[in-house]
C-alpha cells in the first residue's frame, strides 16, 4: 500500500488500538479500540475529560510509546511495529509536536530552535538556515528570528514552536493543549496559524480542553474511557 498522501487513502489510520497501564496491580486501559482515518490536510481536535486517553492517543500515533494490541499506519505505512532503533528517525520524519509550553532551547534564538530540528535530517547547513528563516517568515516572525524565546510573547513562542514542527516536513503535526498557556487573544493567533497549514495541506490533531478552540477545527473527536465516543466528521468526502 503505497501512498504519496494526495490520494484517498488515509494519511493516517488506527486499527484496534489499545493501551493498557498497570497501575500497581491494577490494569488501566488508557486507550481500549480505538479506531480512526485522518485525511491528508484535515485539521482535527480531540477532546474529553482528563483521563480518557487523549494524551495517550498522542504518544501512540507520535510513538513516544508502544500500544498493548492494534496498529496505526501513517501514509500506509504500519509505524507500531517498527524496530526501536527506527522509532528516532520516524517520529523526526514524519511527526511534528507542538506542548502546551512550547518547549523551546531558551539559549538559541528563534532561528535556531528551527535549525536544529532539521540537524540530524541530512540537509545542509546553509540550505537548513534559509528553509528556517522561511518557516518563521511564513508565521509572521520574518522580524523575530534573532530573538530568544525570553524575548518573544508566548504566542510569538508558540509560533516559533510550530515553525520547529514543520521543519521535516512531517506528515502530521500533534499538538498538545497548543493554547492552554496563552491569553484568549494568543490563541486566535495560534488557532489561524494552525488553520492556515491545514489550508496548505498539513495535518493537524489538536488536543484541546477549550471548546472554543475545538469548534474552529474541521471534525471533534470526543474520547471517552479510552473510546471515542463522537466524531463529528461532518464531511466525508
Ligand atoms: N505512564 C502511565 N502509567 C500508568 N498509567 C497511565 C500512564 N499514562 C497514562 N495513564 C493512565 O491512563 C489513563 C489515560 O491517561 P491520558 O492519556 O493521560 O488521559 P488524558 O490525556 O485524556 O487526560 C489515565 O487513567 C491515566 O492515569
Ligand atoms: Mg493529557
Amino acid at each position: 500500500m503505497s501512498n504519496n498522501g494526495n490520494g484517498k487513502e488515509p494519511i493516517l489510520s488506527i486499527r484496534g488500538l489499545k493501551k493498557t497501564y498497570m497501575q500497581g496491580r491494577i490494569p488501566v486501559h488508557a486507550l481500549d479500540g480505538v479506531n480512526l482515518d485522518v485525511k491528508k490536510g484535515e485539521l482535527i481536535s480531540i477532546v474529553g475529560p482528563s483521563g480518557s486517553g487523549k494524551s495517550t492517543l498522542l504518544s501512540m500515533i507520535g510513538l513516544l510509546d508502544r500500544p498493548t494490541e492494534g496498529s496505526v499506519f501513517i501514509e500506509g505505512k504500519e509505524i507500531t511495529d517498527a524496530k526501536e532503533s527506527e522509532a528516532p528517525r520516524i517520529r523526526r520524519e514524519k511527526i511534528g509536536f507542538v506542548f502546551q509550553h512550547f518547549n523551546l532551547l531558551h539559549t538559541l534564538t528563534a532561528l535556531e530552535n528551527v535549525d536544529i530540528a532539521m540537524r540530524f535530517s541530512g540537509v545542509s547547513r546553509s540550505k537548513r538556515k534559509i528553509r528556517a528563516f522561511e518557516l518563521l517568515s511564513s508565521i509572521g516572525l520574518g522580524d523575530r528570528v534573532n530573538h530568544r524565546p525570553s524575548e518573544l510573547s508566548g504566542g510569538q513562542q508558540q509560533r516559533v514552536a510550530i515553525a520547529r514542527a514543520m521543519a521535516n516536513n512531517p506528515a502530521i503535526i500533534l499538538a498538545d493543549e497548543p493554547t492552554g498557556a496563552v491569553d484568549t487573544k494568543t490563541r486566535e493567533v495560534i488557532v489561524s496559524v494552525l488553520k492556515e497549514l491545514s489550508r496548505k495541506g498539513q495535518t493537524i490533531i489538536v488536543v484541546t480542553h477549550d471548546m472554543a478552540v475545538a469548534e474552529q477545527t474541521d471534525r471533534i473527536i470526543t474520547m471517552r474511557d479510552g473510546r471515542i465516543e463522537s466524531d463529528t466528521g461532518v464531511d466525508m468526502k
